[in-house]
């Protein structure tokens, strides 16, 4: 629900033996943390959206990218992939989600257990009020941007490429990344 996500951001988790983490993007495809178990989820009220730009990772500062970042959203629901992870593993994620993006808690729901009680998950979401937010733009113009953006991390294109393929091996396609990665592979 949109109201019961609480900012957590200099919250300390080191209370907790594990915490759920709730991936929507790169944390679906770019699995480079310890996690104790994982499960396809989804959260309600939140559409994923390439709104976010990207100058340290998919793009540079003269040319940023575009990533994900996720767009509260009446009736909205976000599919993706749940990790159970110690507290220390956010020591590296705060690293490397550094640009605009803060942690939430929010309720999610287990997909594989829909029936289940929810549980809180942390989430990460650059809003509309960071630096680095692009906000929406029509998808031949975020495809070209796409398209030609290139960061230390990589092609911007490799990231929604992967994202895209990875949503849709979970059964979990999204119209606006496929939508946008269709648009991006006819430039390339
Ligand atoms: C994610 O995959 O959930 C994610 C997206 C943007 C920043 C950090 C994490």
């Amino acid at each position: 629900m949109i109201n019961t996500v609480k900012r957590n951001q200099q919250q300390s988790l080191d209370h907790l033996d594990d915490v759920w983490l709730f991936g929507y993007g790169s944390l679906i495809f770019k699995v480079d943390f310890p996690f104790l178990e994982r499960r396809p989820a989804s959260i309600m009220g939140w559409a994923r959206r390439f709104w976010q730009g990207s100058h340290d990772h998919r793009g540079t500062p003269d040319q940023p990218g575009r990533v994900v970042t996720l767009i509260e959203q009446a009736g909205c629901q976000c599919q993706g992939m749940a990790y159970r992870v110690t507290p220390d593993t956010f020591a590296h994620l705060d690293h490397r989600e550094k640009n605009g993006y803060l942690r939430f808690f929010a309720p999610l729901t287990f997909t594989d257990a829909p029936d289940h009680a929810p549980a809180e998950a942390l989430v990460y979401v650059a809003g509309p009020d960071n630096a680095a937010f692009l906000g929406p733009a029509p998808i031949e113009v975020m495809a070209r941007q796409i398209a030609t953006s290139e960061g230390p991390s990589g092609r911007n294109s490799d990231y929604l490429l992967n994202l895209d393929d990875a949503l849709k091996t979970m059964g979990a396609e999204d119209t606006h990344v496929s939508e946008l990665a269709n648009a991006v592979k006819a430039l390339l």
